[in-house]
């Protein structure tokens, strides 16, 4: 079986998803169910055997090591963070407790346990790593993208705390020649993305009539990867990445953030019309015609990176993986997604998620 951390939140929650429809090895899924981490997510698989879900935090060394010892995975892949860059400007010790002390942790409980496997589950081990381009710093303009050799400089708490648990893989590697994998991917989109995230909250807000808060020009860069792709390389770099090797994974699509934020609101002009929906602008009551009305220039973010570009030329040229999404295409489906799951937006938005998760998982968790 693999051992999922974080696998009630964005990413995870797609890949556990992801692994379930592709394979049939069992997932044990510990995840501490922060406000990131929602099991609705996981719902169609509540009655199946191959996905047992643990609530617990990275940070607690006994249940690691009774983990280990129960489950003996042949590998871990390492999801769980506090990954929101804004939470971690007003409150960055939380980011430096899960995602440096709480990697550590998790990288001290798999080194135990793989030091007792016989040679050949040792060596065919791996520790898989989800980290971030942001440990990568900003870029100008003209910079050519991130690739696995362009220095760490992290600009966020966020950044830095994820910086931070990249090295320490790094060095388990070096020290102990514990197998690591170190992904670097860059700002995901798609289903189950919380609302406090960029493109979510734009079609949250829009779908309400609320301003559509664009932080400073809105000029800022990002390489947007849909989240199934990503999965899909995390598969990939798992079943044939080289152990102590990093790889950076994106989706070949820069776009300024206002751009984003017009895409999204042209998408819901053509898949659901203000007019035909009675939305009005909240600020002032008056019937919306188009989204892009709410569109709202607020302060900018503290430290905020300018431009992040990943180059994925190695994980294409080493392991065949590209992204099988266009921006075009995951955009499309990612409204189309959120409109189709509105119920799913309004468990979140009124936090009822978490008394839905007590009555349906009460006794597993
Ligand atoms: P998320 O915030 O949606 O989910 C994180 C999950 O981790 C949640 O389910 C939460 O409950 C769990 N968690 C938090 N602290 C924990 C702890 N101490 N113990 C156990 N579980 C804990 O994050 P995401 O967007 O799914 O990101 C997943 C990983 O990918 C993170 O490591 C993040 O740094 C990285 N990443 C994300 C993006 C992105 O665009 N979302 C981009 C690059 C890298
Ligand atoms: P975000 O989704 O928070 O991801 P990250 O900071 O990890 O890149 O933000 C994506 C970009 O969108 C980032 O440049 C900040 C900007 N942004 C806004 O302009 N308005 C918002 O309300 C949010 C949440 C983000």
């Amino acid at each position: 079986m693999i051992f999922v951390t974080g696998g009630a939140g964005f990413i995870g929650s797609n890949f556990v998803l992801q692994w379930c429809r592709n394979t049939d090895e069992t997932v044990l899924n510990l995840d501490a169910l922060t406000y990131a981490g929602n099991l609705a997510n996981l719902q169609s698989l509540e009655q199946s055997s191959q996905h047992r879900f643990v609530q617990g935090d990275i940070r607690d060394s006994e249940l690691l090591a009774r983990l280990f010892a129960e489950h003996k995975p042949r590998a871990v892949l390492h999801f769980a963070a506090e990954s929101h860059v804004d939470r971690s400007i007003i409150g960055p010790e939380a980011f430096v407790e899960t995602n440096v002390v709480g990697t550590f942790r998790l990288l001290e409980a798999a080194r135990a346990y793989w030091n007792g496997l016989e040679a050949a589950d040792k060596a065919a081990f791996r520790f898989l790593h989800v980290s971030t381009d942001e440990v990568y710093g900003t870029l100008g303009p003209n910079d050519p993208a991130f690739s696995e050799t362009t220095p760490y400089a992290p600009n966020s708490p966020y950044s830095a705390s994820k910086a931070g648990s990249d090295h320490l893989v790094r060095a388990y590697h070096h020290t102990y020649g514990m197998p690591v994998l170190t992904t670097n991917c860059s700002n995901n989109y798609g289903p189950y993305h919380f609302p406090e995230k960029l493109i979510p909250l734009m079609i949250v807000n829009a779908l309400a009539g609320k301003p559509l808060p664009v932080y400073g020009d809105g000029q800022q860069i990002r390489d947007w990867l849909y989240v199934e792709d990503h999965c899909a390389a995390i598969r990939r770099v798992l079943e044939a990445g080289k152990p102590g090797e990093t790889y950076n994974v994106g989706g070949w699509n820069e776009k300024a953030n206002i751009e984003i934020v017009q895409t999204v609101c042209a998408l819901l002009d053509e898949l659901a019309p203000a007019s035909e929906r009675n939305v009005s602008d909240s600020r002032s009551g008056t019937p919306l015609a188009r989204y892009d009305e709410l569109i709202s220039y607020v302060t900018d973010r503290p430290g905020h990176d300018r431009r992040y570009a990943i180059d994925a030329r190695k994980l294409e040229r080493e392991l065949g993986w590209k992204p099988a999404e266009t921006f075009e295409t995951g955009i499309r489906k990612t409204v189309q997604w959120y409109l189709a799951n509105q119920e799913w937006v309004a468990g979140v938005l009124d936090g009822s998620y978490r008394d839905w998760v007590q009555t349906q998982y009460g006794a597993k968790a």
